[in-house]
């Protein structure tokens, strides 16, 4: 539009790169040259428009960041907002102070809290709303702070879909339930969620038929009760992974938003829709929810779907559980998991050969992932000590009999996501 030119890049840039500033610029304020910061693109400018600036470059690009001062316009190819890029926060902050806009965000304390709630009290008066309760962190503060909203006029409905880790729905019926007796209905849909699965094997179809799937659940439940309210533990990042920008290619259809599908007869309410996971958490404390609930890993809306490669099965299901509650016991035990975005086992469907006293086996593979992060859009595979990647790789061969091969996933995201499918 301002007459540059973009071009598809001769060499891609995923991950890390190194950001070597040239001159001195109002976005770089306080910055220092050579911070890594992330990148993610397959295209490149490479060449600015006639009034622009080139401000930084890195090995591989030569218009990192570029300006034009006198109209204020700023260009970055780098990722500020990811939490692996150093200084990416005093960018944005720098920005916002281009704007003449002040860059603090509100505290989140218990008034902050108290607002969130009277705010859905104000929208949904006296109707009746119904709740996707999945035990996540999301979804419990979502409940958590409508039901403080509308009290028993909230029913939250659990789905057992039969693709949760091993006993979720004790967790759940403990905390909701026993503790803050709110209003929890179980419906089992195991049989439904496997039928519907049946033979399908592209991840995003399995997304697509998942969340239908919900839906449709939450509808029958819905009209039984008469919600008109459904409420969602959808939080910021899905909102932005979903959406992508007009030109993006789309990323995943995904995290309940774009999983969803276009019909619904129900209206949406989102009360963390602008909120990062650890602000999330914050919100849940301040709820009083206890700490094995907010401290959490989260876990995807389709499940153990997704860390399936391949078509769903009950009996792949049941060797991924087992395998994953190994994983989870020995992870637990070191306590490491506090530094830990997720750890869990991957279901790889690939067969390899071993043997097994003397005689050859043919049997599954495991991959065990592990992930450092801040936040849901960049992490680093975790340097777990070699000493329990042994210990949970020979639980697991020796305790799940299909199982004869684990690995352990070290790439890093970007390029890779989270979760294998
Ligand atoms: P990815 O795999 O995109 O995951 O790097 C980022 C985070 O999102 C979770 N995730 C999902 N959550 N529905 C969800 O509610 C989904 O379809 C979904 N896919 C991934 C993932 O576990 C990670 O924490």
């Amino acid at each position: 539009l301002l007459g540059g030119e973009v071009k598809a890049g001769f060499k891609k840039e995923y991950g890390p790169a190194e950001l070597t500033i040239k001159k001195k610029s109002d976005l770089l304020v306080g910055i220092p040259s050579g911070i890594i910061v992330w990148m993610s693109h397959g295209d490149e400018v490479v060449r600015i428009p006639k009034d622009f600036q080139t401000i930084a470059t890195t090995k591989t690009i030569l218009h990192a960041v570029a300006e034009n001062k006198n109209k204020k316009i700023y260009g970055i190819q780098f990722h500020p907002e990811v939490v692996h890029t150093e200084f990416g926060t005093e960018v944005l902050e720098n920005f916002i102070k281009i704007c003449g806009l002040n860059a603090r965000r509100s505290e989140i304390d218990e008034n902050f809290v108290e607002n969130i709630i009277q705010d859905i009290k104000d929208s949904l008066g006296s109707a009746k709303a119904i709740c996707a309760l999945s035990g996540g962190v999301d979804s419990s503060v979502a409940a958590l702070l409508v039901n403080r909203a509308i009290g028993n006029n909230l029913v939250c409905i659990y789905i057992e879909s039969g693709l949760m880790r091993k006993d979720e729905t004790e967790i759940l019926k403990a905390v909701f339930e026993k503790h803050y007796h709110m209003n929890i209905q179980i419906i089992d849909a195991k049989k439904e969620f496997l039928k519907g699965l049946k033979g399908i094997v592209d991840p995003e179809e399995k997304r697509k038929i998942i969340g239908k799937t919900f839906v449709d659940i939450f509808e029958r439940e819905a009209k039984k009760i008469d919600a008109k309210f459904l409420a969602q533990g959808t939080i910021y990042p899905d909102v932005i992974e979903s959406k992508g920008t007009k030109h993006a290619q789309i990323i995943k259809s995904h995290h309940n938003v774009g999983g969803l599908p276009g019909k619904m007869s129900l209206v949406l309410i989102e009360p963390l829709r602008n909120f990062y996971k650890d602000e999330v958490r914050k919100i849940g404390k301040i709820l009083g929810l206890p700490d094995k609930i907010i401290n959490r890993q989260p876990f995807p809306g389709p499940g153990l779907a997704v860390r399936i490669i391949g078509d769903v099965t009950e009996q792949k299901l049941e060797i991924l559980r087992k395998a994953d509650t190994i994983v989870q016991e020995e992870i637990e035990k070191i306590i490491l998991h506090k530094n830990l975005w997720q750890v869990f086992a991957v279901f790889t469907g690939i067969k390899t050969t071993g043997v097994r006293g003397d005689e050859r086996a043919y049997g599954e593979t495991i991959a065990i992932r592990a992930i450092e992060a801040q936040d849901a859009m960049s992490a680093n595979f975790a340097r777990l000590p070699y000493e329990l990647l042994d210990k949970i790789s020979t639980r697991i061969v020796n305790e799940v009999k299909e199982v004869n091969r684990v690995v352990y996933d070290i790439t890093n995201k970007p390029p890779a996501t989270m979760e294998w499918e």
